[in-house]
């Protein structure tokens, strides 16, 4: 029989893993970078490519050992010894049990009878979550719990990035209907929840697990104007025109291009004219360096569709299905991290905004 975890020596794990992904981020990463400098300043030529990159630092103790560091943290956050899955695996009873629906108001979920999770989300453990997001009861607590480290310096300030999205939204109108497609647990839903007041505000994503804890926390803070479906967001059944505004947050890089496509030709088709799209998620890769440095953590995080979303032409995509008013602009998700000499290791974050003409 395993030895049970205790509270403590869960949290002490998880804060030395968080301890090292800090120095990951602030140390190791600046110092890859600088390592990267030198020897294409040595080279001589300027490198332009992925492939360039490559050459220069793939086969660099220095990267090998950043990249290790990547992979494993991660997943000894999930799954090691003191990882998420175990430590909550070991109180499922009464997880579960707090997932109860019958309590919640008429409504406020709605899940389907046997859904059909897609293909692509069932074939990998996306961000090396055990079973992904969707296929245990209890992974809505896991991955809300793993989320509040995913960027390492935000810490528990990681919110930060969606008030300001909130903000942001707020700043072209206040909606009133809104579609938070991919919506997780509810953490990209409930600064608008918050906010919006006056608006119908609707949650959908694939994930059972996730919705149920999204619409027990949306009861707790009595938002009657909220609810989540659970809905596969490429072929909802919501009527045309439903929405003034489609939102997403680090959903589109989980999905590989079909997918995307048909996700920009539902928002459309969902969007009343004049109706925005406001989608945040990893896109802008404006150097070599930081493309390869990407697409690296695509592949030692469990993301296969992260770089050939990063590949995509978007305003072409937007343009072809009817989107006007197309910007992608990078996302300031905590103070400062636009500057020019920001040293540290950061996703790209992106914004893609589009109208329905
Ligand atoms: C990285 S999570 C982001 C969750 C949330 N938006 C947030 O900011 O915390 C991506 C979410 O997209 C969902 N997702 C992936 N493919 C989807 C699809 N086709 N339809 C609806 N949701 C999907 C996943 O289940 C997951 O909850």
């Amino acid at each position: 029989m395993t030895t049970p975890i205790d509270d403590r020596s869960f949290t002490a794990a998880q804060d030395f893993l968080l301890g090292m992904k800090s120095w990951w981020t602030r140390d190791l990463y600046p110092t890859l970078q600088e390592d990267f400098d030198r020897r294409a300043a040595k080279a001589g030529s300027e490198p332009t490519t992925v492939d360039d990159v490559d050459a220069l630092i793939g086969d660099t103790v220095l990267y090998r050992t950043y990249s290790w560091l990547e992979r494993h943290l991660q997943r000894f956050k999930y799954s090691g010894r003191y990882g998420l899955q175990p430590f909550h695996d070991q109180d499922r009873e009464r997880l579960v049990d707090g997932l109860a629906t019958e309590g919640l108001p008429e409504g406020a979920l709605d899940l389907a009878d046997d859904f059909d999770v897609p293909k692509y989300f069932r074939v990998v453990d996306i961000h090396q979550h055990p079973g992904g997001v969707w296929s245990d009861e209890i992974a809505g607590y896991v991955y809300e719990r793993g989320a509040r480290s995913t960027t390492p310096l935000a810490g528990k300030r990681h919110k930060d990035l969606h008030d300001r999205l909130t903000d942001r939204v707020e700043a072209g109108g206040v909606p009133r209907r809104l579609l938070d497609m991919g919506c997780g647990f509810g953490k990209s839903t409930g600064p608008f929840i918050e906010r919006f007041r006056d608006a119908d505000i609707v949650g959908v994503d694939i994930a059972a697990p996730c919705l149920k804890l999204a619409a027990r926390d949306a009861a707790a803070a009595q938002a009657r104007h909220a609810r989540y479906v659970q809905a596969d967001c490429t072929k909802t059944d919501f009527e045309d025109e439903s929405f003034d505004l489609v939102t997403s947050t680090m959903l589109l890089h989980e999905m590989p291009p079909p997918e995307i496509e048909k996700t920009f030709r539902e928002a459309h088709r969902l969007l009343e004219p004049g109706g925005r799209m406001v989608h945040v998620d990893f896109y802008d890769l404006p150097d070599p360096f930081r493309r390869y440095i990407h697409y690296g953590h695509a592949r030692r995080n469990n993301e296969p569709y992260m770089e050939p979303w990063a590949e995509m032409d978007a305003v072409e995509l937007l343009e072809e299905t009817g989107f006007t008013n197309i910007e992608i602009l990078p996302f300031e998700e905590s103070d400062g991290t636009l500057a020019a000499d920001y040293p540290y290791w950061r996703f790209p974050w992106t914004l893609i905004m589009a109208e329905r003409a």
